[in-house]
């Protein structure tokens, strides 16, 4: 059988009646993941009239490819923030976290399907492991989170050290996204997909939208598309991409595969949980190997480092789909949920859960439906500005020379071709001072498009498993035929149809 590549909860499609772009709508939220649907349904419910637009389709995004833990239990997180934004950040990060839990279990109630309790486990199997345990615990302590420490985990190979959390879950994020977008769409909520928001121009009282289903004018634009589309920079910077991959593996004897969602706080880090495919079938998830698309070409070793490490530990586990997925961080490891710079609050944007989103999206999205009021909860506070303290700055730093030296490398040095797959051939090639362009060749012909992103001029690089030209800046993807599929582009790659040798 062949192995799929596909997210699980993109094995079928959820479906919305779609409308035409309205010439004019109060709040248009772009995006439907898990933000855009929350945010929607929640204004809906307040009274708004809100119209949806989506680039591609439902789950399209981050949140079709998700690992689905709803936890408050979050490896090292606790830990990260408390060093990077203080003590005080925490226990309004814990508080937003738990809101966002508490909305997303009560909607999902009356539908045993969506999600179902387990316990949250963190593990780690080396010394260095045990000591990020120990800052977590004393991380969630302030926080308020109440931890256990030790007990068996259930896993086949030895860990070093545990804390868990009972009573959190797993999720079915196509479920998910199908109940919310069906309770959105009986609220009132209209519609649009397949229509990409390319920008937005504050005007007075409102906004004028332009898609590419379209113009519209909103009195407020809210911005849910992973990374922010058309913000005005201040993000470009601050926010860094991490992608990885999730592996869905057969395994002999299904029964015997740990109750519960278990991390790894270790080099590599492991996230583990069970589901259940279209057919019944039990399968073991296992993800993990992060990198920052556009800066590794050989991502097929990734994937085979995740198989490699399951076989290695749970036995004969035949791999029968995997997915790549990438998610964004501020330098704090706090989300942002607020108006964008100097918009009056008429584009609010929420972004920056860096993988913690099944929480994070939900407390985000009923932050910025109550900046919509005028209102800002308690906790929310914390969402409002990408705050930046000295313990952030090196991340920043190093983000930014990062930056640097990939701008750099594809403008003046030259170009790096990566291994050639055996079904495809890529390559950046130059001819003279001209813009490079990106070529793929397969058996059905030969496909050149402009290699330089329309984001902001980042030179692709061919990513070889997934088969997608990716931005080393910010992360933005594109298909071989230049197509974008996600990041922060609006645009596609153009075609270039000159023959170069
Ligand atoms: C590998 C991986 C595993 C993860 N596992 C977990 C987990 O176990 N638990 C957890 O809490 N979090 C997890 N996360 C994080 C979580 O999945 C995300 O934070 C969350 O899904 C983000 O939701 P979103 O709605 O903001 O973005 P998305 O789901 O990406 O939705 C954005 C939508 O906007 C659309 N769009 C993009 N640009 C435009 C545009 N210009 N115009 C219109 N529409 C546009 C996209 O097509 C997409 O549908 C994980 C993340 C990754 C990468
Ligand atoms: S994603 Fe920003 S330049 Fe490509």
């Amino acid at each position: 059988m062949p192995i799929r590549a596909e997210s699980l909860w993109r094995e079928r499609p959820v479906e919305v009646p779609t409308t035409p772009l309205p010439q004019a709508v109060e709040v248009l939220v772009a995006g439907a993941g898990l933000t855009g649907l929350t945010c929607a349904l929640e204004l809906a419910r307040r009274g708004h009239r809100v119209h949806v637009v989506e680039a591609r389709r439902i789950g399209a995004g981050t949140t079709g490819g998700t690992t689905g833990k709803l936890s408050l239990l979050q490896g090292g997180r606790y830990g990260e923030v408390h060093r990077r934004a203080g003590r005080s950040a925490l226990g309004a990060y814990a508080a937003a976290n738990r809101v966002g839990a508490d909305w997303l279990r009560r909607e999902m109630r009356e539908d045993p399907g969506a999600l179902h309790g387990e316990t949250a486990v963190t593990f780690a199997t080396s010394p260095e492991g045990l000591r990020a345990l120990s800052r977590e615990r004393e991380a969630s302590r302030i926080a308020g989170v109440p931890l256990l420490s030790g007990g068996d985990t259930g896993l086949p190979f030895p860990v070093l050290g545990v804390l868990r959390l009972g009573d959190q879950a797993a999720l079915d994020p196509r479920e998910v996204l199908r109940i919310l977008s069906e309770r959105a769409f009986r609220a009132g909520v209209g519609f649009s997909m397949g229509a990409r928001v390319t920008g937005a121009d504050p005007l007075p009282g409102g906004v004028d939208v332009t898609t590419t289903g379209g113009r519209t004018r909103a009195s407020r634009l809210v911005v849910a598309t992973g990374f922010p589309a058309v913000e005005d920079g201040s993000f470009t910077m601050l926010l860094s991409p991490s992608r990885e991959f999730v592996a869905a593996y057969r395994v002999r004897d299904p029964d015997a595969l740990p109750r519960g969602m278990h991390l790894s706080v270790d080099h590599p880090r492991r996230s583990l949980r069970t589901a259940v495919d279209g057919s019944g079938e039990r399968l073991l998830l296992v993800g993990g190997e992060p990198f920052v698309p556009g800066r590794v070409s050989d991502t097929g070793a990734r994937l085979a480092a995740l198989d490699a490490w399951t076989q290695e530990r749970f036995g004969v586990a035949q791999r029968v789909r995997w997915w790549g997925a990438q998610d964004y961080a501020l330098p704090t490891m706090l989300p942002f949920a607020g108006g964008r710079p100097r918009t009056g609050e008429r584009i609010l944007l929420a972004t920056g859960y860096a993988k913690w989103g099944m929480t994070n999206a939900v407390a985000a999205a009923l932050a910025v439906a109550a900046r919509v009021d005028g209102g800002s909860p308690p906790w929310s506070e914390v969402f409002e500005r990408p705050r930046i303290g000295l313990r952030s700055a090196p991340t920043l730093v190093g983000a930014a020379a990062a930056t640097a030296v990939n701008a750099l490398r594809g403008r003046v040095l030259p170009t790096r071709r990566p291994a050639p797959d055996s079904v495809v051939r890529a390559r950046v090639v130059r001819r003279g001072l001209g813009p490079p362009v990106a070529e793929t060749r397969t058996q059905e012909g030969r496909c050149a498009v402009s290699a330089v992103c329309t984001h902001l001029g980042g030179i692709v690089t061919w990513n070889d498993v997934e088969r997608s030209w990716d931005c080393p800046l910010h992360g933005s993807r594109f298909a071989p035929d230049g197509t974008v599929l996600e990041g922060p582009a609006v645009r596609d790659l153009p075609r270039v149809d000159e023959e170069r040798p």
